[in-house]
């Protein structure tokens, strides 16, 4: 790309992305090749094998790493897989601060699989920096931050946990999936790595799987590429010509999800069925003031406390018409899902556990009134209406035999 200091919209479509010097084609081809020819042994012009290297997850990770302002880029297979390439970096003895808060894949990740292989962890409250200080330990070597978090939306400062991580002498590793670079560049505030599932809103469009991991730091990209190759959780050509077609539209979309989101979260504020609703652009929210500092808008994911628990909770994600119930998030159509029993199952019993009674919702670019509709009538099932009732939870039975007996 020839324009001097191109904006993330230009970045977004262009950076790694000529037209073919073959064909002139504006799209990079899907490269299929699993090995390149030679001139002479170790003579190649930049791919011997497609594990290593592909023309295609080149142009995705020469975009991506562009778009969160980093030096190097690595496509995986799959969020998690980003995520464990990065916790590779670890040695056993290492230890490691998590969010209270966080992806609860995260968690089972470190605690199901490196714990076992002699790295320790610590949970803290990482928008409290004493609690940070106090977790803090001489082998802390990372400090996993998500901002903000799945499921609760809280929102971490990123600058001050760098200053204190790295007078401490550790890394500062940023989940950036809920925000995404458009709203979010937590290497200009001081992170040393971001990771992000590009299967959410990088891709956008809930039909690829796919992780990405951005540095600055030279010596962690070697190893980087290193586990990369060696491990060999990459993605295929086509799922990073999906990532790159979908990154193109990232702005207009996270745009058009923000403004959702806030027609919606006006909706919960009113509703008597939410007893508490989770979105950074509150006003009220407790990391209100960090996620005006730190983003650009508040995104897409909102999350509320049902005024019912649990079983509200439940009734509300089966209700839904439009906000499809599944798993996942950061796609075109919105979906629905209840964290505790679906996405977060892994994290019940420990200090990562959901509130049985949050319901968690990302927001989509469909219709907006259509969005705010369906959602409303959904709340509107759990309120108890009838005085003589025994409460929302004899409503529910009630509601609940009327269907068993249809
Ligand atoms: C915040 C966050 N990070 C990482 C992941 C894992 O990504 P993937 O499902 O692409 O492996 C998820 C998945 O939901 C996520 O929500």
């Amino acid at each position: 790309m020839t324009i001097e200091r191109p904006g993330f919209e230009t970045k977004a479509i262009h950076a790694g992305q000529e037209p073919d010097p073959v064909t002139g084609a504006v799209v990079p081809p899907i490269s299929l090749a699993t090995t390149f020819a030679q001139a002479g042994v170790g003579e190649h012009r930049g791919f011997e094998y497609a594990r290593t290297g592909n023309p295609t997850r080149r142009a995705l990770e020469v975009c991506l790493a562009a778009l969160e302002g980093a030096a190097h880029g690595f496509a995986f297979a799959s969020g998690m897989a980003a995520e464990d390439a990065v916790l590779r970096a670890l040695v056993p003895g290492d230890h490691v601060v998590i969010p209270t808060d966080a992806y609860g894949g995260t968690y089972r990740l470190l605690s199901k699989v490196f714990e076992p292989a002699g790295i320790t962890w610590t949970a803290a409250d990482l928008t409290d920096m004493d609690a940070l200080e106090a977790a803090w330990r001489d082998e802390t070597r990372v400090v996993w931050v998500e901002s903000p978090t799945n499921p609760a939306l809280t929102v971490v400062d990123i600058a001050a946990v760098a200053r204190i991580a790295h007078a401490h002498g550790g890394r500062v590793v940023v989940d950036n999936t809920f925000a995404t670079p458009y709203l979010q560049q937590p290497l200009a505030l001081g992170a040393d790595v971001v990771v992000h599932s590009s299967t959410k809103y990088l891709s956008g469009h809930s039909d690829v799987i796919g992780g990405f991991v951005a540095t600055n730091d030279g010596e962690l990209a070697t190893q980087l590429g290193f586990v990369q190759n060696a491990v060999g959780a990459v993605p295929s050509p086509f799922d990073c010509y999906l990532v790159l077609r979908g990154v193109k539209t990232l702005a207009v979309r996270m745009d058009r999800h923000c403004q959702n989101a806030r027609a919606v979260v006006a909706m919960l504020a009113e509703h008597a069925a939410a007893a508490k609703v989770l979105y950074p652009g509150l006003p009220m929210h407790p990391g209100h003031g960090v996620a005006r500092k730190q983003m650009r808008d508040f995104g897409g994911m909102v999350s509320f406390v049902c005024a019912g628990g649990e079983a509200a909770a439940l009734a509300v994600v089966e209700e839904t018409r439009l906000f499809t119930l599944a798993e996942s998030l950061g796609a075109v159509e919105s979906l629905i899902e209840h964290p505790a029993q679906m996405t977060h199952l892994s994290a019940a019993d420990s200090p990562l556990a959901v509130d049985p009674g949050l319901v968690r919702c990302s927001v989509g670019i469909e219709s907006v009134d259509d969005l705010v509709d369906d959602l409303r009538r959904a709340l509107d099932t759990v309120l108890v209406r009838e005085p003589e009732s025994t409460g929302w939870r004899g409503t529910l039975q009630r509601r609940r035999k009327a269907r068993d007996r249809r």
